[in-house]
């Protein structure tokens, strides 16, 4: 049996007890959800929105008796899409008494809905034509059902919900059941497209305008990441050594890049020994080469004013405007302030304070590079 096991997680959501810090924005969203509060959660890809809700949800249930629901928006196209990701999110979470509860109403609806394991899904399999509306309504008014059988607070979380955009119309029939459930549920609407959640919540004309406040996961702090890599390598029997400073200067506080880097590293420790700078390099180079390919296809997505901005917010040390970078690149400043609005629209690149940096340190190492192999402009 392998009991050497790699304690630096990096391609999945982390359970709630492995999770760097996160303990002052666990409370907020606790408090707003008990509050009755709507709250919007943005961050980057691969932030930790999905790790931080897990355990908002745990420590919700735990410690203030909610029921805890995460329905996974991702990849949604259409009414259908939404129900069966509604039924199935019920499904996996409800227990006990309420669950039998709502398995009974749910069947008694004729709609084909079902906790089981043929639920809508499968009705709408069989019967391709059948109108998966009805069934989405009844789902959304669930929360008022649950109330019904003791009172209990929801705690809804909606995680990939930038894309209900690609599903007409979809946010108008959510508000128009979530609005008269302020007293049994409170929603966490998490996404990654800064410029779609804005433009879901923040337009006037749009249903969703003004319905949550807004709340932004920010990176981890070098002394969160430091203690929590020193403390698994020493659980794990290794040392950490003088690579965990090289490592946080390659991580800037990214959280899955954070990761990567040290589940790399500690592969390349033996038991028993200490991380060295060697090991480090080794390590480091091994993850930029794994990224690769994602790097690649990222890059090739873009358009070449992305691909310009980039070079510059990288060239120019976070100030992409200066003269000389401009030149070398042959952009005018209008076409990269217009690329970078839309960079940033898309989390690949943040503001801090004036500075502009790639959310991705190891992608901006990547195009870095690029000015040498010669190919930026492919
Ligand atoms: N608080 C944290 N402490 C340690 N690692 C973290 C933390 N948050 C995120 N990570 C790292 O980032 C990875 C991705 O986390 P998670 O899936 O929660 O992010 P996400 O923002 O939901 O990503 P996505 O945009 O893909 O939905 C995890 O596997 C873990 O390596
Ligand atoms: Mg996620």
């Amino acid at each position: 049996m392998i009991t050497d096991v790699n304690p630096f997680v990096y391609s999945r959501p982390l359970a709630p007890d492995d999770i760097i810090d996160r303990d002052e924005e666990t409370h907020r969203l606790l408090a707003a959800a008990v509050g009755g509060h709507y709250v919007r959660l943005y961050a980057p890809r691969k932030y930790g929105k999905t790790s931080l809700l897990g355990r908002v949800l745990r420590d919700g249930e735990r410690q203030e008796g909610m029921i805890p629901v995460l329905v996974d928006l991702y990849g949604v196209l259409s009414i259908a899409d939404v129900a069966i990701r509604f039924e199935r999110a019920y499904a996996r979470q409800l227990k006990g008494r309420t669950r039998a509860r709502i398995e009974e109403f749910l069947q008694s609806t004729g709609l084909g809905l079902s906790l089981g394991a043929l639920g809508i899904g499968a009705r709408l399999q069989l019967e391709p034509r059948a109108d998966p509306l009805p069934a989405l309504h009844t789902l959304l008014d669930l929360p008022l059902r649950l109330e019904e059988g003791g009172s209990f607070r929801a705690l809804i979380v909606l995680d990939e919900f930038q894309d209900i955009t690609k599903v007409k119309d979809m946010d108008a029939l959510l508000r128009s059941h979530i609005q008269f459930q302020g007293e049994v549920a409170s929603f966490v609407f998490a996404g990654s497209e800064p410029g779609l959640m804005r433009e879901l919540f923040e337009d006037r004309e749009r249903p969703l305008y003004g319905q949550a406040v807004p709340m932004r996961l920010e990176r981890l702090g070098d002394a969160d990441i430091a203690a929590y890599v020193a403390e698994r390598f020493r659980s794990t029997g290794r040392s950490a050594g003088e690579a965990v400073n090289p490592l946080l200067a390659a991580a800037q506080g990214h959280p899955q890049r954070t990761m990567l880097l040290a589940h790399r590293l500690w592969e390349l420790v033996p038991p028993g020994a200490t991380a060295t700078l060697s090991h480090w390099a080794s390590a480091h180079a091994g993850a930029l080469g794994e990224l690769q390919p994602e790097f690649d296809a990222n890059w090739r997505r873009l358009s070449t004013n992305e691909q310009k901005a980039l070079r510059a917010v990288v060239a120019g040390d976070g100030s992409p405007y200066r003269r000389p970078v401009l030149e070398q690149l042959d952009a005018p400043k209008s076409s990269i302030r217009a690329a970078l609005s839309q960079l940033l629209a898309r989390a690949l690149v943040e503001q801090r304070g004036e500075e502009y940096v790639l959310v991705d340190p190891l992608f901006a190492e990547w195009v870095r590079g690029l000015r040498g192999t010669g190919d930026a402009t492919s």
